[in-house]
């Protein structure tokens, strides 16, 4: 068996030889996200994904990640270290009762959440990452009839910020919906001083009384920004290790799923299927790779770009 140290070794020779590049979501084990050229939120990874000039790109995080990054460099061979790492949310939103629901509300423009299969894409007028969620429906007009889909959490923050009234598809995350208001106000109660940052997929109670709601990577900029020293992460723990390399004087509590008896954080078991020896395996044994249907991807490919479109012209 190699040591740890090999095999950041060869990841680094096989990445030059192959001229590939390794993208990490903020989720991942902290020693992927180190090998990683790049750590980022959904958004991130879909922008580096469709700029890079790297012939391979191994995506460090679920399915539908590896899968939005080769619908929009289908050039290029895409890999994701485990193929069994999916998404609970993706997974909350089938192709064809997505289909029947849109097909119930002809009049809607149909957003999507990044965090859904290529077959839910194809059906997506715009498609939308926690990021610039509010911005792109803030982009289309007052009175357009929006569904949104499938996180209804996302959604109804999204409704409450915007003061719309979008017809959400009843999805969420397994990692998120386990959050509650009483262990948060648990923890609050024993760190008073503790700032709550909440990723938008938790539940709307909670998200109430968070100090600050937003994507990975807007937790991690407000927490670095922000005069206070101490903070409760109500999102997955892998973001912890970006927070605490870039404010090593400041303390991080992320926060336990509801159903815990005990401190235990809440990870996705998705995302912590990638392993450090997967990512050399599938670096040197280039599998297991994504693979689109041309003609779905050919349809999925447009929402995305809208979106890549619209966050670019307001400088996300
Ligand atoms: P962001 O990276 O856009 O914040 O999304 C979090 C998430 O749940 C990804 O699966
Ligand atoms: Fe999907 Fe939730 Fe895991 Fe993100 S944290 S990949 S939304 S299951």
């Amino acid at each position: 068996m190699l040591k740890k140290e090999e095999i950041i070794q060869n990841i680094a020779e096989l990445k030059k030889e192959k001229n590939a590049i390794v993208l990490a979501h903020y989720y991942q084990e902290s020693e992927v996200q180190d090998v990683a050229d790049f750590v980022g939120d959904s958004l991130v990874l879909a922008q580096w994904a469709a700029k890079t000039t790297a012939d391979v790109i191994v995506l460090c995080g679920v399915h539908f990640m590896g899968e939005t990054a080769k619908i929009l460099s289908p050039e290029k061979r895409v890999f994701i270290p485990d193929m069994k790492a999916g998404c609970s949310l993706a997974d909350s939103c089938p192709a064809d009762a997505f289909e029947a629901f849109v097909k119930a509300h002809p009049d809607h423009t149909v957003i999507s959440y990044v965090n859904t299969t290529a077959a839910v894409k194809a059906l997506t007028d715009i498609v939308v990452t926690s990021t610039n969620a509010k911005l792109i429906v803030d982009s289309l007009p007052k009175d357009e009839k929006i569904i949104f889909g499938p996180d209804r959490n996302l959604g109804g923050y999204i409704n409450r910020l915007t003061g719309r009234n979008m017809l959400l598809w009843d999805g969420s995350c397994h990692v998120h919906d386990r959050f509650s208001v009483k262990r948060i106000n648990e923890l609050k109660k024993i760190h008073p001083s503790a700032l709550v940052l909440a990723h938008p997929e938790c539940p709307g109670s909670l998200l109430q009384l968070a100090d600050h709601v937003g994507s990975t990577s807007s937790i991690l900029q407000f927490a670095t920004r922000s005069d206070n020293d101490k903070f409760i992460v109500v999102t997955e723990p892998g973001i912890l290790h970006q927070m605490r390399l870039a404010n090593p004087g400041k303390v991080f509590i992320p926060a336990p799923p509801a159903d815990s008896t005990t401190d235990d954080c809440n990870e996705c078991a998705f995302m912590k299927l990638n392993t450090l020896e997967k990512v050399y395996q599938c670096l040197d044994n280039e599998s297991p790779e994504i693979f689109v249907d041309e003609a779905l991807r050919v349809k999925a490919v447009k929402p995305i770009e809208r979106m890549l479109e619209i966050s670019a012209k307001h400088g996300l």
